[in-house]
């Protein structure tokens, strides 16, 4: 497709960025993107994408970069003048943002204010549209404290374990309107990169706009977020190289979709004749609990959970194999405290019927789709590990 447009997109080498990569590419965007200097190479989402510098018509331009260094991004937005920015880069993990609060507020809120200032100092505000990497964090638990959910944990109580919910619809969504309370480090920097943008649209008149995205998965969701810890987990023990998954919170709900759609939003955002910003979300909310039985079921495993608190256990109670038949009675999910969260967000659910109406953005995954491609994709990634383990090769161990 041939397109004149440029895009620059930091944090290219996370699961979005690298969707969005692909997806700018195909529709003939020269993409510039923002890599940190890593020890190790840090490319692998994008790899497919590489393009030898030297061809002809390359397309595709990593640069070496970081949102904590002004100079570094005023320099890469000047050498590339992008129609289009999508600011992705960030520290993404609520639970590690308590460990490094400082450099989150750096990277996640600041680091934006970077990325903005620049376009404005360098006189691109007419040209450059802008798109920051909002997120339903940003309302942390205010449905509860609206006391909209009955029966939901309460703000400040200690995490427990309720059987109660499973998939459903809510009549008290979440959307553009509904109040913030930011629930951590990295919820809290996100606030400051949401009204930031706001601010830089309303005093400079820029194009700049938030998309707020709810959870958003793929079969290259980072490992230690919780719908890839599991899948990842379901597969190693259906292939007898894992025997038990510690998990945190169970009962907390998320409103979970597939990073595809989600970076289709991103980009109908800023095509749009007017700035604005836009909530993305599947309108479904599900339990931790209710994901880990949905993964196993893709392998045809049944599990029960049993207990509550820190003494919930979910034991294999059924096999559609017989290959798995020495599972059943296997306890295969523990709690660990110590994934528990300092301050947790129980719930989060979006409408995002102004998406739907005003950009005629239409997700194509479900929930059950988003999963049976995660464990489908896991499970396959652990038979090769399975495969060169057996035979003598040395495998990549990672642990959290
Ligand atoms: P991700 O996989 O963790 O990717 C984050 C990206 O940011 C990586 O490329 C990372 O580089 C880069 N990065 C981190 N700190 C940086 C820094 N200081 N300077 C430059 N680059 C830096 O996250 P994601 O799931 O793709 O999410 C993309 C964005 O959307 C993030 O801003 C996230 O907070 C936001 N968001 C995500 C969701 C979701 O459910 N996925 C929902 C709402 C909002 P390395 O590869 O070198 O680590
Ligand atoms: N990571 C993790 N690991 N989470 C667990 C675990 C566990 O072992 N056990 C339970 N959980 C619960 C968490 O306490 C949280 O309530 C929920 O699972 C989801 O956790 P994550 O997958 O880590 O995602 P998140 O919701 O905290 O944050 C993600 O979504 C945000 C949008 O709402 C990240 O992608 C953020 O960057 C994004 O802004």
């Amino acid at each position: 497709m041939k397109n004149n447009k440029v895009a620059l997109i930091t944090g290219i080498t996370g699961q979005d960025g690298a969707y969005l990569a692909e997806f700018l590419l195909k529709k003939g965007y020269t993409v510039h993107g923002l890599k940190r200097r890593s020890s190790l190479f840090n490319t692998d989402r994008i790899d497919h994408l590489y393009q030898d510098p030297h061809a002809k018509d390359q397309k595709l331009f990593l640069h070496y970069g970081d949102l904590t260094d002004s100079l570094n991004i005023t320099r890469i937005i000047q050498e590339t003048q992008p129609d289009e920015i999508y600011n992705l880069a960030a520290m993404s993990h609520v639970q590690v943002s308590f460990d490094t609060p400082e450099y989150t507020a750096n990277a996640d809120g600041t680091g934006t204010l970077r990325v903005l200032e620049a376009i404005r100092l360098l006189g691109l505000t007419e040209k450059t549209r802008i798109y920051q990497a909002s997120t339903s964090e940003l309302y942390g638990n205010s449905l509860i404290s609206g006391n909209k959910i009955p029966g939901a944990q309460q703000p400040g109580s200690q995490n427990s374990a309720s059987q109660q919910s499973e998939s459903q619809p809510l009549e008290a969504m979440l959307n553009e309107q509904s109040p913030f309370y930011p629930r951590s480090p990295y919820a809290v920097a996100k606030l400051y990169a949401y009204w930031i943008t706001v601010n830089y649209r309303e005093a400079y008149k820029m194009f700049a706009c938030n998309g707020i995205l709810f959870n958003h998965e793929s079969p290259i969701r980072g490992e230690t977020f919780v719908t890839r810890k599991i899948t990842r987990a379901v597969a190693k023990i259906a292939l007898g190289m894992q025997d038990k998954l510690y998990m945190g919170n169970l009962s907390a709900r998320r409103d979970w979709g597939h990073a595809k759609d989600y970076i289709r939003a991103m980009w109908l955002v800023l095509q749009h004749d007017t700035p604005d910003d836009y909530v993305i979300a599947t309108g479904t909310t599900t339990t931790v609990r209710d994901f880990i039985t949905k993964a196993f079921a893709e392998v045809g495993l049944t599990v029960g959970f049993t207990g509550t608190g820190a003494n919930e256990k979910g034991t294999i109670i059924a096999s559609e194999k017989t290959e798995y038949n020495h599972l059943i009675h296997q306890e295969v999910v523990a709690i660990d405290p110590r994934y528990f969260r300092p301050t947790e967000v129980e719930l989060l659910i979006g409408d995002a019927t102004k998406a739907r109406t005003v950009l005629n953005w239409i997700p194509e995954y479900d929930l059950d789709g988003l999963v049976k491609d995660m464990v489908k994709s896991d499970f396959r990634l652990m038979q090769k590990e399975k495969f060169l383990k057996e035979n003598g090769f040395n495998t990549l161990n990672y642990f959290e």
